[in-house]
């Protein structure tokens, strides 16, 4: 098979594998939420919660994964679709929390909402949450264990949501601070072994801050952990765009 033809069917198979997984994951986590939510069985004791919160969390970084993969391609060739809502941002945040709970309760690491103001912001609410569970994610692997703190904050400046995610993890060495938004890039260390992934996150979140008109930085410290801030305009006229764009293909 010519080298073009090999690409295309190994992507076809990888967007069809990714499909079908997701499938049974959005089951899984969705069945783990109400046996927890309705006690269905009856009230789960304390080691019944925190097997359902395993088995949660790990289909969770697994669809997480899947979707990184099925978006980055779509980001690559231009295909991604945005369409637009009006949201509450302190709302919104709050229900990113408790998505993420499952993740987070087991590690006992805290979540904080920093945004106590009444925020509107027109956006792509999926997407959003995209980077910022991705962002959250991130942190969860590098903050000490029981003594994590992740902060999600929201601020308006000159026209912009400013949005930030700040661990107290292990912070991210200088040298590398720009090249960890570039496509499969990981850093090298001890770590790895802790936080798994293909090095796509990042990679997407800049992509999707920057099609919908922000960008994305991060400020951080050894040891002292790291601050991710990306904005977002206040005015999104749109309703609905694609990005036309192309990227590189993957
Ligand atoms: N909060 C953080 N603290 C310390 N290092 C971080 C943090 N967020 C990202 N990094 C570093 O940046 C790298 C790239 O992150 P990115 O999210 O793009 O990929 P990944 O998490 O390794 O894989 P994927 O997101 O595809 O599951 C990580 O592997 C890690 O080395
Ligand atoms: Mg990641």
């Amino acid at each position: 098979m010519r080298k073009n033809n090999l690409d295309k069917s190994r992507e076809e198979l990888i967007a069809l594998f990714s499909h079908e997984l997701k499938t049974p994951l959005t089951l899984i986590t969705g069945w783990c939420q109400v046996l927890k939510d309705f006690a269905i069985i009856g009230k789960l004791n304390q080691e019944q919660v925190h097997a359902v919160n395993i088995v949660s969390a790990n289909a969770m970084t697994l669809k997480n994964e899947i979707e990184n993969i099925l978006d980055t391609k779509k980001l690559m060739y231009g295909a991604m679709l945005f369409s637009f809502e009006n949201i509450e941002l302190n709302k919104f945040i709050q229900r990113i929390i408790r998505r993420l709970r499952p993740v987070t309760d087991d590690k006992k690491i805290r979540l904080v909402n920093l945004c106590k103001k009444r925020i509107v912001l027109r956006t792509d609410v999926d997407r959003l949450e995209q980077v910022l569970t991705n962002l959250i994610m991130n942190a969860v692997d590098f903050v000490p264990k029981s003594k994590g703190v992740i902060k999600i904050g929201i601020t308006e400046n000159k026209g912009k949501a400013v949005f930030s995610v700040i661990d107290n993890g292990k912070g991210i060495p200088k040298k590398i601070q720009d090249k960890i938004f570039e496509k499969l890039f990981q850093e090298d260390s001890s770590y790895r072994r802790k936080h798994s992934g293909l090095g796509l996150g990042l990679f997407l979140c800049k992509g999707i801050v920057e099609s919908l008109g922000g960008r994305i930085w991060v400020e951080s410290k050894l040891k002292e952990g790291s601050a991710f801030y990306f904005t977002h305009p206040m005015n999104t006229k749109t309703r609905r765009f694609s990005l036309l764009k192309k990227m590189r293909p993957l």
